[in-house]
């Protein structure tokens, strides 16, 4: 680490000396969603190249980083109740306190109200102006913020340290241009940006090569991607060239939406072993008139169209989905819908909340008329009919064998722990010298969410 005075390279303020980070810690915690987990490597790969060190704990930390998540209400109250036990902190003074991410973005500089203590509050459509906010901390500005949400830009910056030892994320397009009613997420992280398809491809090439096998692609409608290059490929197109990327074992995608789901997305798996059968499809609600409230701009039946395609397709794909009940004006008949939609798809996997009102959203205009109790109703039958469907599912693959990435060793009993190309955990026994490595294992028992199995034989393939 440098201890001279560095010169800031192409940032406003060129050519200023810039005051000495070394030995200047950093502690970042991260809420949300992929997109978070993966802004915050990033962000952290930023902060380590201007010389700072991570730590584990807030409270040996010079600068405390929480990149935060506004999806539900909930998620949203986290970083308040972390911020409310900082501020009782005795070594606050000397610390830079800064709110990431979509709470960042949400609330804007009425984080400063609500906490005098936060120094800086920036959303991720600002993070490729990060560098130059943080010399301005450096500099010793005590209220520095990046709100602005009119950006073509995308944050690109070297990644030092990726969480994951084996599975790197890979952003291809940022932002969300739908305007799903109950959303926040297009207000905060703004308008559709795709990077370029060869920046894309070259930052595959570069992942095999650091040692990861496994990449996922990464936005929030990965399947609206437009390439702005001249190759202008489509997301099916991109999917197949990353597919070809030599030495890549397999590559993953999250979220597609459905309207923007088509048969070529199909295709490509089928023609590319690399690209994993799993796709994620979040559906919401099994009732045309809600997701018509709910602005999704598909029908159920046009949204078992898709499933129909992913069916058909020539090898079995795994389909998980999100579901939200209690959604303004959602009846006991609409919720039956539902329910019948997930028998009929028969998902893998799902992830399902209560609706939760969020500010700025269009569903505000909406009466929220289902009751809490209800909504928690409502959430308990569903899940319990998915994790009797899962459990089914998985019943069925008792016997048959899989091909499994050793990703990490279960602290609870020492089991090596991976997932199938389709998405399934699967945890069996075997030495730290699997680690990374593919797997296959028989499958001997099953439960609704894991699987477990025997290895067998060390498939270096
Ligand atoms: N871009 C993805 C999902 C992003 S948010 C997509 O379009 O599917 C992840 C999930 O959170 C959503 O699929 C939805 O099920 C849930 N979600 C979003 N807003 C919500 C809200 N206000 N209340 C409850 N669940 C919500
Ligand atoms: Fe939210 Fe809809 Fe965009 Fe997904 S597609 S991020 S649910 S607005
Ligand atoms: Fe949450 Fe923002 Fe992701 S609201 S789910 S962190 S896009």
């Amino acid at each position: 680490m440098s201890s001279q005075l560095v010169q800031i390279g192409d940032l406003p303020g060129k050519g200023l000396p810039r005051p000495s980070t070394d030995g200047k810690t950093f502690y970042l915690e991260t809420f949300g969603c992929q997109m978070n987990a993966h802004d915050s490597e990033k962000v952290a790969g930023l902060l380590v190249g201007r010389g700072y060190r991570r730590v584990s704990s807030y409270e040996e930390a010079d600068l405390v980083f929480y990149n935060t998540c506004s999806i539900r209400e909930k998620a949203a109250q986290k970083v308040f109740s972390r911020l409310g036990i900082l501020k009782e902190d005795p070594g606050l003074k000397e610390k830079f306190i800064g709110v990431l991410g979509c709470v960042a973005q949400q609330e804007g500089e009425k984080i400063f109200q609500r906490a005098p203590h936060v120094n800086l509050v920036c959303g991720s459509a600002s993070y490729h102006r990060l560098p130059e906010m943080l010399s301005e901390m450096e500099a010793g500005k005590k209220r520095v913020t990046g709100l602005s949400l009119d950006t073509d830009e995308c944050f690109e910056t070297e990644i030092t340290r990726r969480d994951q030892p084996f599975r790197a994320y890979l952003t291809i397009i940022e932002g969300c241009d739908k305007s799903c009613a109950y959303c926040v997420v297009p207000m905060t992280r703004g308008p559709e940006r795709s990077r370029p398809s060869d920046k894309v491809l070259e930052d595959c090439h570069r992942l095999v090569n650091e040692g990861y096998t496994e990449i996922q692609l990464l936005g929030q409608n990965v399947n609206s991607y437009r390439d702005p290059s001249p190759a202008g490929w489509s997301f099916a197109e991109l999917l197949a060239r990353v597919g070809e990327v030599d030495g890549l074992r397999r590559a993953r995608f999250t979220t597609s939406h459905p309207r923007d789901f088509h048969p070529e997305i199909v295709e490509a798996i089928d023609t590319h072993p690399v690209l994993c059968d799993h796709v994620h499809l979040p559906v919401q609600s099994g009732s045309d008139r809600v997701l018509s409230r709910m602005r999704r701009d598909y029908t159920r039946e046009e949204y078992l169209e898709k499933i129909n395609c992913i069916r058909n397709a020539g090898r079995a794909i795994s389909i998980s989905t999100d579901l939200i009940v209690g959604f303004p004006g959602e009846t006991r008949e609409d919720f039956e819908q539902t329910l019948t939609l997930v028998d009929e798809v028969g998902y893998d996997s799902a992830f399902s909340f209560k609706y939760s009102p969020r500010p700025k959203t269009s569903a505000l205009d909406l009466v929220d008329s289902v009751g809490e109790e209800e909504k928690t109703l409502r959430l308990g039958i569903l899940q319990d009919r998915q994790r009797a469907i899962q459990l089914q599912r998985n019943a069925t693959l008792i016997g048959r064998t899989f091909e499994v990435l050793a990703e990490r060793r279960q602290k609870r009993d020492g089991q090596l722990t991976g997932h199938t190309s389709s998405h399934r955990v699967v945890n069996f026994s075997g030495g730290q010298e699997l680690l990374g490595q593919y797997v296959d294992v028989r499958i001997t028992s099953a439960g609704a969410n894991s699987l477990v199995g025997e290895m067998v034989q060390n498939g270096s393939r």
